[in-house]
């Protein structure tokens, strides 16, 4: 069960190393593959210092689409690769409302990424707009379809599912929605790429996740982990979050 931290603008370079160093010591008796961390860009390199070796995934929040150039205050998935990063986030949320990332963009950025070997995680998800007037998963399948576009079905990849409404407001989606999308991603993932992408293709949900609510969303057998904001900068709450999902 995956437990990325999406630490988004939190975290200097001296918080990072103190909490990975934190994270390193409580996670002597756990898996510790199954954690990615996102620290802001410029915390990666305290990040790459303090789990090297440890097998503690990271990565960065965002990537440009071009390697290289004229683009003023953009991260190259270049210089992520030569300083060590195994992941990348892409099309989140916040990089599509605030920052007006279209589909087209997430496509350019995760074809970029995949040439270059680093795993993206791909984010996905309704407002609460576009839930309540029936459309979640209209949009979702637009997200999928311009997104994942000409992408190789042996490619690997990483899918999060956030509910925009569940982003930061406390607000988490219940059993019954999650697995209802989670399984509409599936198919729509069998459908448009095959059988063997989507077995391959971990589905994480995102929003609100806490330790208090991750147990019962880690039992839905569609849900293969969590991309977690809030609960993701105490390291108490998110190596909490995971050990709930081994009980589950
Ligand atoms: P949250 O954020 O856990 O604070 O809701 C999740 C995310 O934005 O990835």
């Amino acid at each position: 069960m995956i437990c990325a931290g999406n630490w988004k603008l939190n975290m200097s370079p001296k918080e990072t190393t103190v909490f990975l160093e934190d994270l390193k010591v409580k996670l002597t008796e756990l898996p510790a593959e199954q954690f990615i961390v996102f620290p802001p860009a410029i915390s990666l390199a305290a990040a790459q210092q303090a789990l090297s070796g440890t097998g503690v995934g990271w990565g960065g929040q965002n990537m440009a689409n071009q390697e290289s150039g004229a683009f003023t205050g953009e991260n190259s998935i270049n210089h992520l690769k030569e300083l060590g990063a195994q992941y990348v986030l892409i099309g989140h949320s916040e990089r599509r409302s605030l920052y007006f990332e279209t589909d087209q963009l997430v496509n350019e950025k995760l074809k970029l990424a995949l040439s270059k070997n680093i795993k993206p995680i791909v984010c996905i998800g309704e407002t609460l707009e576009q839930r309540e007037s029936g459309q979640t998963k209209e949009v979702l399948a637009t997200q999928l379809k311009l997104g994942l576009k000409n992408i190789n079905s042996d490619q690997q990849m990483i899918l999060a599912y956030e509910p925009v409404w569940a982003i930061g407001t406390g607000k988490v989606a219940t059993v019954e929605q999650v697995e209802e999308v989670h399984q509409f991603i599936k198919s729509f993932l069998v459908e448009q790429l095959g059988a063997d992408f989507s077995q391959q293709t971990p589905i994480l949900y995102g929003g609100s996740v806490k330790p208090t609510n991750s147990e019962e969303l880690a039992a839905l057998e569609s849900v293969d982990g969590f991309l977690i904001g809030g609960a993701s900068l105490n390291v108490e709450s998110f190596v909490e979050i995971y050990k709930t999902t081994v009980s589950a």
